[in-house]
């Protein structure tokens, strides 16, 4: 299917949830909201966690930190000094599933949703509009997979509903469809006009959206309310049947339709495939596109779902290493909240290996592993099929392309590097004949690229693979991070 979900499919596979079960067991969200203890409470004396917020120290000088008391540090430092928390007992299981549920793709984020206000507010008032004008018309929502599509547009047709039992409006009705239920496309009108029909019409001889286009199209007929049609995961329609695309962005121009179509796709591109012909029919949607997260986004977005426990799981730096990968990778948020947990239970295995009666936080180490388990790529495979010696080649690659930042080399210096990396690991080096025939293979296998010269040792040499593939593969094996340790050439 020619979407960026089948693209990026087995990049968001760790913790997936179908995007429309994200109902949050009432159990569990009454949990997940039970109010944070403040720093400067009457029991926050028993806080006793090291854990002080990094930013402490840029604010003030370290004679005025050490001699305020807490309310008055409150005062001073506000946020920072009420980010403090206790610490946690990841041996006790209902805190353990507390943290689990906080991080899990189904559950709704009980504290609003960050990141999202412009593209939110932008939908909120294209149906505001609507609403008040009696009007019906179109939007179109795009983005890549995990961007918070349908979580947004779940929060506006609450936001709709708000506003208009503010404003004295009519509340418009609400459909919500998942096309990846429909079992045939065209099931679409059927559901549609079931929410303006109250009672069914037995004898009816024209088809559900022959029968809407009736309705649309005469006063007499047209219903009073407005209704609210969330159709998600629109990438269906559009690969399978387009005709039925069209028709359902139609209904949305006759004069006295009363639809406000609100389309969810991953298919970015839709703008030059699709909306040139529902321009042409005189219904070209607004668009709406939800970028990738970026970094701070990520970050935030986890610290936002992450405060409604009542103390710190992670250190920072390993919520900050799980959002840059994942950010790189993919913006997909579904994936940073899947690593998050893998690293909480790797954490967790790790702590019923140990007798340890000192927990402390999920590290840059867990993360790192967890992060592994999710990002294993086809060229990571590859690295860890290959002879060992070869192997070898590419980690002295690796070193000289990390450490001196060059774009390439010769066969002669990276020759150099493979035999210092043999010493340091006691393992018997190569000739240059044999040497330069691996170098070969590897360029072979598209590894790395070799250029052309009279002298073998002059040869250019350029990485055709990201280093941190390299590195990434030898994770965790003490020979290979040895290998990895050595200084280029
Ligand atoms: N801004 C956000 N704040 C909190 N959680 C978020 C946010 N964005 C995404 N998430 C989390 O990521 C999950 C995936 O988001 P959502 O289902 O809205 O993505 P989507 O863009 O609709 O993805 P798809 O294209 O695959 O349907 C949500 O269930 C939610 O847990
Ligand atoms: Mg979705």
């Amino acid at each position: 299917m020619p979407t960026l979900r089948s693209a990026t499919a087995s990049a968001s596979t760790a913790g997936t949830a179908s995007p429309t079960a994200i109902a949050t067991p009432r159990s569990a969200k009454r949990r997940l909201t039970s109010p944070r203890r403040a720093a400067g409470s009457p029991d926050a004396s028993q806080f006793t966690s090291p854990h002080k917020s990094p930013n402490v120290g840029i604010v003030g000088t370290p004679k005025l930190l050490s001699a305020s008391p807490r309310s008055s540090r409150k005062r001073l430092y506000g946020d920072f000094v009420a980010a403090e928390k206790p610490k946690w007992n990841p041996r006790d299981p209902a805190q353990m599933q507390v943290v689990k549920e906080a991080l899990h793709v189904a559950t709704v984020p009980s504290c609003g949703l960050v990141c999202r206000d412009d593209e939110q507010s932008r939908v909120l008032e294209f149906c505001k509009g609507c609403v008040e004008q009696e009007r019906a018309g179109s939007l179109y929502v795009c983005g890549c997979p995990g961007t918070g599509k349908t979580l947004s547009i779940n929060k506006v047709k609450e936001s709709v509903a708000r506003w208009a039992d503010e404003t004295g409006m009519e509340t418009p009705d609400a459909l919500s469809i998942n096309c990846t239920s429909l079992a045939k496309t065209h099931e679409i009108f059927s559901k549609i006009l079931a929410k303006f029909q109250t009672r069914k019409k037995a004898t009816c001889k024209l088809s559900p959206l022959q029968q809407l286009q009736t309705m649309f199209s005469h006063k007499e007929s047209a219903p009073r309310r407005m209704l609210l049609v969330v159709v998600d995961e629109m990438d269906y329609l559009i690969t399978r049947d387009r005709a039925v695309l069209h028709d359902l962005f139609m209904l949305t121009t006759y004069q006295f339709s009363r639809c406000i179509l609100i389309g969810i796709a991953n298919a970015i591109d839709l703008a030059d495939r699709f909306l040139p012909k529902l321009e042409s029919l005189n219904c070209k949607p607004l668009v709406v596109t939800f970028r990738a997260y970026s970094k701070d986004q990520i970050s935030d977005i986890i610290k936002h779902r992450l405060k409604v426990l009542e103390y710190d799981v992670f250190e920072p730096l390993a919520l900050e290493f799980c959002a840059r990968k994942v950010a790189a990778a993919s913006g997909d948020m579904r994936k940073a909240l899947g690593v998050c947990r893998s690293a909480v239970e790797v954490f967790e295995a790790r702590l019923q290996e140990s007798s340890d009666q000192e927990f402390g936080l999920v590290t840059f180490d867990h993360m790192d592993i967890a992060l592994s388990k999710a990002f294993k790529s086809p060229v990571v495979d590859s690295i860890l099929c290959l002879p060992q010696h070869q192997q070898m080649v590419l980690c002295a690659l690796a070193n000289t392309f990390h450490h001196c930042k060059k774009k390439a080399t010769t066969l002669g210096e990276l020759n150099k590097s493979y035999i210092e990396i043999c010493r340091s690991t006691q393992v018997p080096a190569v000739g240059m004949l044999e040497f330069s025939n691996m170098c070969m293979v590897l360029s072979d296998q598209g590894f790395m690229k070799l250029g052309q010269s009279k002298e073998d040792k002059l040869r250019r040499v350029m990485l055709q693979i990201d280093s941190s593939d390299i590195t990434f593969a030898f994770k965790g094996n003490r020979f290979f991070q040895k290998c990895l340790e050595q200084q280029k050439f």
